[in-house]
């Protein structure tokens, strides 16, 4: 069955990345999440898309300027202003302690292609094996670099290259960097795509893909798994599917 991961959380109808997004992603019958880790000044994990707070917050300036203590004064509920209270930036310690109490998965995505954080790779893996979830954790990233290096770290975690263009036999390249699966743009994968890399043992998780038709599309080639804002929509659509 191909797995319902839900973007930054439920991003279609919660502020991106916060606990409440998290939460109602579940609420809504996704299978697991996909969230995008930053760095603080003080070395804290947390689960912000951008390197900038202005966009989701209500304050300006990088991440990696912040303390931890000063980034979880902002406001994260951006667009959501008729939401009745404030939404923190949350942890990632803060988002898998909530997870191990779930059955979900979750694709942490290491937002260092254009911030070089400095050990984000070890502490996102001491995290995860603290909480005990390395079986239900993919680690990805733009920065193919840092998620070899993951591998060397944990090779019991799984990793997974983020394409943002169609390459030419994904799978082998997949497999060249010992990933069991790779996170193509939805654009990139088309069917012929992803049957051919299933059929070699390699996973293709699509992002983001919000469309009804791409989703049903998707669903009916068997992918592994869709990331959407939308998993109230994606959950509706694959359980007309497989009536
Ligand atoms: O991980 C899939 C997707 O989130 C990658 O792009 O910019 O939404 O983090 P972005
Ligand atoms: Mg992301």
């Amino acid at each position: 069955m191909t797995l319902i991961l839900a973007h930054r959380g439920y991003a279609a109808e919660y502020p991106e990345n916060t606990m409440l997004a998290f939460k109602e992603a579940e609420k809504a019958g996704a299978d697991g999440l996909e969230l995008d880790v930053q760095m603080t000044r003080d070395g804290e994990l947390v689960v912000i898309h951008d390197e900038k707070v202005d966009r989701t917050t209500d304050g300006t300036g990088l991440v990696k300027d912040y303390k931890l203590e000063d980034l979880r004064k902002l406001d994260a509920r951006f667009k959501f202003q008729s939401l009745p209270k404030k939404e923190q930036i949350p942890t990632l310690a803060e988002v898998l302690e909530w997870l191990s109490g779930t059955g979900m998965v979750c694709n942490i995505e290491l937002k260092n292609s254009i911030i070089p954080y400095e050990g984000m790779e070890e502490k996102v893996i001491k995290m995860v094996r603290d909480y005990d979830l390395s079986d239900r954790i993919i680690i990805s990233s733009f920065n193919h670099y840092s998620i070899v290096q993951s591998y060397l770290l944990a090779p019991e975690i799984e990793i997974a290259p983020l394409l943002s263009e169609g390459l030419y036999m994904p799978w082998i390249y997949a497999q060249s960097i010992k990933a069991k699966g790779f996170h193509p743009h939805w654009r990139a994968a088309p069917d012929q795509i992803i049957t051919a890399s299933l059929e070699s043992g390699i996973d293709v998780r699509p992002y983001t893909v919000n469309k009804e038709a791409e989703l049903e599309r998707l669903f009916k080639v068997n992918c592994t798994a869709v990331i959407t804002d939308e998993p109230a929509k994606a959950r509706r659509i694959r359980d007309k599917i497989k009536q």
